[in-house]
């Protein structure tokens, strides 16, 4: 008896909470809408917003699919977390580009807090963010990145790489690795100093972390756990984002612990060198709180180790699995290295002669389409974009795909196809639109450093190599759709390195 009053007592409190609820949503929605033009969207269901409208195993296609329903600038609920989405290249420059400011900050969610608590580049904001950026910007400059320094660098880098290719003798294997170890000998060269072999397990385990790390903060989970923190210990795919980070940050703190060792303020072997001199003239000048701190220095590099390897050794991974999908493109981009570099080794400016191996890099690029959504921003301030009004602190996706197969700037945004950067005459052309690296304030810092890497490597390679599909299975076989993470990257797949030279 007791029970069933019980039970009914707490089924009309549940009934008087849904209902509260959904007098709040409709008053909430209806009254703020009223005072301002906010950006339109699917009509969202209470406490559970749009969730059920969007699919979260592959959320860029869906909020494209949405965007050509709802304009260009719109609003999507997941849960109660409101966000604005900015699609198509013209929204997305006008925003990041034409308003910076406004559209410059990071937000920080749940998940990028535990990462790096605030601290470094990639999840960080304000003066902090100002100087780390600064600072990494100039050292990466002072590195060589753009230059001769970092040129010779990866090409020693192409040579062990090419070794490990032979190794296989035009047998069947899974390239992925390799390759990825290749980009991140590149980064851990400006970072500490020295590059890793590429069986060395600690190393291995390094940057396996940080790829698996990559695909988990994309997975559905991490997104729920973004709006609903408290359910991140329940979260297997939390738990295991949180072993890997601790477990990386020990082994960073590893690294910087030696070179602090052997630190000598006279000569500066990377990085790491780089920032404890700069900390030192700081202190000696007796400049109180400056951001050149333990969590900033572990932090920063965390960013630019993980933010450089995974990103580059991905896009080489498209570029190889399109030419083995696409042998009569290959053939053209052989045929091009053969008459403009021959054997010798390719160089940076050999890229002005090779217009068409520089188109299909970046339609690789294009239609890779690695960072399909750049890392969520908050709007800094009030703001007025194309009519609405988006308010200070509204998260912001900026929807890269939606640039990237924008189908007002494309001939064929789904097609892979190099006239995308060729004139008629067979030139290398710009176009504004190409744009996975983002743009505006917190566009990828490393851009200029991906773009030699990417280069080099696959030109490399393809001096030596040709790439086929395994024995036995056909190019139409080779399967492109992306593994779904916070980047997208190929299926694992096995493709043969046939020596050409
Ligand atoms: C093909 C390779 C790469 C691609 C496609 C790529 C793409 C991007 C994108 C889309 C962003 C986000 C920009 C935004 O928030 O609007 C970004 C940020 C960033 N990238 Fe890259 N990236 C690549 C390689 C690199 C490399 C090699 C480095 C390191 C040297 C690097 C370091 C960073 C850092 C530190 C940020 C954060 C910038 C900030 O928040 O201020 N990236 N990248």
């Amino acid at each position: 008896m007791l029970e069933d009053l019980l039970q009914s007592s707490t089924s009309v409190l549940l009934l008087g909470v849904i209902f509260g609820l959904l007098i709040f949503h409709v008053l909430f929605t209806s009254s703020s809408s009223k005072e301002r033009r906010e950006p339109p969207g699917p009509k969202p269901l209470p406490l559970l917003g749009n969730l059920l409208q969007v699919d979260l195993k592959r959320l860029d296609k869906s909020l494209f699919d949405l965007s050509k329903r709802h304009g260009p600038v719109f609003t999507v609920y997941f849960g109660l977390k409101k966000v604005v989405v900015l699609a198509g290249y013209r929204t997305v420059k006008q925003a990041l580009v034409n308003h910076a400011e406004e559209f410059g900050n990071r937000e920080i969610t749940p998940i990028f807090y535990d990462f790096t608590k605030g601290h470094g580049i990639l999840f960080s904001n304000g003066d902090s963010w100002k100087e780390m950026r600064r600072f990494a910007l100039s050292t990466l400059k002072d590195f060589g990145m753009g230059k001769r320094i970092s040129e010779g660098k990866i090409i020693e880098e192409c040579h062990y790489l090419i070794k490990e290719f032979e190794q296989h003798e035009g047998n069947t294997f899974k390239n992925s690795q390799s390759i990825i170890y290749a980009a991140s000998n590149i980064i851990a060269a400006i970072m500490f100093g020295k590059r890793f072999d590429y069986n060395d397990p600690v190393f291995q385990a390094m940057v396996e972390r940080d790829n698996e790390s990559i695909r988990l903060t994309g997975s559905a989970s991490i997104l729920i756990y973004n709006i609903v923190p408290w359910l991140g210990p329940c979260l297997k795919n939390w738990r295991d984002l949180m072993k890997n980070m601790e477990d990386n940050k020990v082994e960073m703190k590893r690294i910087i612990t030696n070179l602090k060792e052997t630190f000598n303020p006279e000569t500066c072997r990377c990085f790491v060198d780089a920032f404890l001199i700069h900390k030192q003239k700081l202190e000696e000048s007796e400049i109180k709180d400056s951001h050149y701190h333990d969590d900033n220095l572990l932090y920063s590099v965390s960013n630019l180790f993980a933010a450089g390897t995974e990103t580059t050794g991905n896009t080489l991974q498209w570029c190889l699995l399109y030419m083995a999908k696409y042998p009569h493109i290959q053939d053209q981009v052989l045929a091009e290295l053969d008459r403009v570099v021959g054997s010798r080794q390719v160089r940076l400016e050999d890229r002005k002669n090779l217009p068409y191996t520089d188109a299909v890099i970046h339609e690789s690029q294009r239609l890779g389409n690695i960072l399909p959504i750049g890392p969520p921003l908050t709007v800094s301030r009030d703001v007025t974009f194309q009519g609405y009004f988006i308010k200070e602190g509204t998260t912001v996706f900026p929807l890269l795909t939606s640039v990237l197969y924008d189908e007002s700037e494309w001939e064929d945004p789904l097609t892979f196809n190099p006239s995308h950067f060729l004139d008629d005459e067979g030139q290398f052309i710009r176009r504004d639109a190409f744009m996975p690296f983002s743009a505006g304030r917190r566009v990828c810092l490393g851009e200029s450093l991906a773009r030699m890497e990417i280069f080099l490597f696959f030109t490399s390679l393809l001096q030596h190599f040709r790439f086929t599909p395994p024995p036995g299975v056909s190019e139409d076989e080779l399967d492109l759709t992306p593994v779904v993470g916070f980047t997208l990257s190929p299926l694992p797949h096995e493709l043969c390195a046939v020596r050409r030279q």
